[in-house]
């Protein structure tokens, strides 16, 4: 499989720089955040509650005390999906600019569970250790390179409580390989890839769904819940014992196709929802 850096015709520093320059261009509001598809976010939030929900059903749930969202950009899935389901939250964020939007954007009923705002890149973020019950990572991972994505998840696996788990939303190339978008400094990756960082990091996926009712256009996205490889599975009372999802494998569940029986995915090449070229 072949490395981020292939597709790099840039420095790491300007790789980042890049990004930052991107994002600095961007309105912030949720269509800023959604690259044009606002349109999603509702379809997007409602599969999150769902995977959501099944983690508070397994034997060993995480916790519903503490919440961080990474790349969170306004604070969109903070407002919309974390405040409502833990006591307090964190996000992490690079752009000052949409940190300064998310107190207001996410409202006064969500201000006593909105705890710290952290303005700094992924890549330099270092959590407390044990704190957080769910650490939430969406749409932001290709903004990572492979070996800094791999000390994130590390700081992210030593900052989970006892049956935490970190979660991540992301989209996913159907090609195989890895994308480079020069638009926005950012990589898409093939479910391979992710899958052997995971590995790398020391963090076991028991959970893998795809996100439906995105439009055609755009690439799949899925969802992957991982826990620490030292803690073990869990005996997850919705699946078979001690099920491990190998790269390539996919697991659809009924319920995430919700009352509309669609089942198309979407997504845009790394950071934001992004129209497909294989389309
Ligand atoms: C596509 S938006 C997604 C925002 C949010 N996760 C959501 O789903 O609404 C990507 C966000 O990642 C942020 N970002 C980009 N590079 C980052 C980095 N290296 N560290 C932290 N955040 C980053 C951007 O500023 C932007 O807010």
């Amino acid at each position: 499989m072949s490395s981020e850096i292939e597709h790099m015709d840039c420095s790491q520093d300007d790789f980042y720089k890049n990004a930052q320059e991107y994002w600095a261009e961007i309105p912030p509001t949720v269509d800023g955040m959604l690259g044009g598809f606002s349109s999603i976010s509702e379809k997007d939030i409602k599969g999150s509650k769902l995977l959501l929900r099944q983690l508070f059903r397994l034997n060993k749930p995480p916790g519903n005390k503490y919440a961080l969202d990474c790349g969170a950009g306004i604070g969109r899935v903070t407002k919309h999906l974390l405040i409502d389901l833990f006591e307090n939250v964190d996000l992490v964020e690079q752009n000052s600019n949409f940190i300064a939007k998310a107190k207001a954007y996410i409202g006064t009923e969500g201000t006593g569970r909105l705890c710290n705002l952290y303005s700094t890149g992924l890549q330099s973020f270092k959590p407390d250790p044990g704190k957080y019950d769910v650490i939430w990572m969406q749409w932001v991972l290709g903004h990572l390179t492979d070996s800094d994505l791999v000390e994130c998840f590390n700081n992210c696996k030593a900052a989970l409580k006892p049956d935490g788990v970190i979660i991540v939303k992301e989209n996913i190339t159907s090609s195989g390989t890895i994308e480079m978008d020069k638009n926005d400094s950012s990589f898409t990756r093939p479910i391979s890839l992710l899958k052997k960082l995971f590995d790398e990091a020391g963090l076991n996926c028991f959970k893998q769904h795809k996100q439906h009712d995105f439009p055609k256009c755009l690439y799949p996205v899925y969802m992957f819940v991982l826990r620490p490889k030292s803690e073990g599975l869990d005996k997850d009372e919705t699946e078979p014992p001690n099920k491990v999802i190998r790269n390539n494998e996919v697991e659809e569940l009924v319920c995430l196709t919700s009352k509309s029986g669609s089942s198309e995915v979407g997504s845009k090449e790394n950071g934001q929802p992004h129209e497909s070229e294989n389309n």
